[in-house]
């Protein structure tokens, strides 16, 4: 054997505890990211957690599988998945369903577990060796509503394991923290608004002192303004991720929607976070001044950033902030920081 094999042999087994490269995984509402490789972020996937639903067809099977197009077969129906769903939606005028609402799994919805399983199978190939970790993010409680995520989180730690993983739980706010805030010692406020929640977590030297999701996002944004300007939420979520920017003045209705949506989600959230902050007896007593970042796809508009931080600037919290920044990738950040735990966890 060539040294150089020797050497990529060692490297490999190395990594995640023996098995093969590490993966981070989000779970999300709108989308699934399956973070690799640091450096470049080539490896790293991300679908829609979404399908589309088309009758079962003599043909259409094997046209779906010339093209590659993902999907699972049941009751005479083809549920399309992913990406290719938002794409036969587009072009057939039909709306994509979700397995996951308000930041959980749907469970008003049949096939719902196991349309985000067939997503994950490609995206989560079995390890090279059983037991490898696999770290994956989870939402944190929703205000009022303890206990609701339990479920949710048995469900993919029963799919992990049936996979070959060792699952290891990161509340999705603190990955955000572990991803972006990896020069403050891990010490901040992470918020990640995402489709169909909001998570926050104040870390202190990376431990999660306090973390809490409010169940409003983007879908909320979409539905609210839709409602208002009598358009489908669908349309509202196009001009939004296309043209919204909230750094300039409103120029029609659903941009005057759009802009008094996300008004009133930064309001919740910022009035939340110093509500939950102050009747918390977890925040600790800190003189500095604490970094806070914006992550996930409802902070993408231009303007998000300075908007929030106006918001903060209404509100009577416990801590001072220091800056409000934005995420480097905040489509990737939340399964970034999931990645870099597999990754501390293989070399401790
Ligand atoms: N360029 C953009 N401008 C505005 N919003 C965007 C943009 N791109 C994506 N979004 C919105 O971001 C949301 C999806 O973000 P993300 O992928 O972070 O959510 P998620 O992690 O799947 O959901 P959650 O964390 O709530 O379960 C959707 O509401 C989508 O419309
Ligand atoms: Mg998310």
């Amino acid at each position: 054997m060539a040294p150089g094999s020797m050497t990529t042999r060692r490297k490999t087994a190395r990594s995640s505890g023996g098995g093969g490269p590490s993966i981070g995984l989000d779970i999300g509402t709108a989308n699934i990211v399956a973070y690799r490789n640091g450096q470049s972020e080539k490896g790293t996937q991300m679908e829609a957690n979404a399908f589309f639903t088309v009758p079962s067809m003599p043909n259409t099977r094997k046209i779906l599988e010339d093209k590659a197009v993902r999907f699972f077969e049941k009751d005479e129906r083809l549920h399309i998945l992913g990406n290719a769903a938002e794409e036969f939606a587009n072009i057939l005028g039909g709306t994509t369903r979700r397995p996951m609402e308000d930041g959980l799994v749907n469970l008003k919805e049949d096939d719902g577990i196991q349309v985000i399983q067939a997503i994950l199978d490609p995206m989560v190939p079995e390890p090279a060796q059983k037991g490898q970790p696999l770290w994956f993010s989870v939402p944190g409680d929703p205000l009022d509503r303890n206990g609701a995520v339990l479920f949710n989180e048995s469900i993919f730690k029963t799919y992990l394991k049936g996979r070959g993983y060792t699952p290891r739980p990161i509340n999705e706010a603190m990955a955000v923290v572990v991803s972006e805030l990896s020069d403050q010692h891990a010490t901040g406020i992470g918020i990640s608004m995402g489709g169909g929640m909001c998570n926050i977590c104040f870390s202190y030297l990376s431990i999660p002192a306090v973390t809490y999701s409010i169940q409003k996002g983007g879908d909320f944004i979409d539905q609210t303004v839709g409602r208002s300007v009598g358009e489908p939420a669908t349309k509202i979520k196009a001009i939004k991720e296309q043209e919204l920017d909230l750094s300039v003045a409103p120029r029609n209705n659903i941009e005057h929607g759009l802009h008094a949506a996300y008004d009133d989600l930064f309001a919740s959230l910022a009035e939340s976070l110093a509500r939950v902050l102050r009747g918390s007896d977890n925040v600790p007593r800190l003189n500095q001044a604490l970094p806070i970042v914006l992550s996930g796809g409802t902070v993408l508009p231009p303007g998000s950033r300075e908007r929030f931080a106006a918001c903060l600037g209404e509100v009577d919290l416990p801590v001072r902030v220091a800056k409000v920044v934005q995420a480097r990738n905040p489509l990737y950040a939340t399964a970034k920081g999931a990645y870099m735990m597999a990754v501390a966890e293989d070399e401790s």
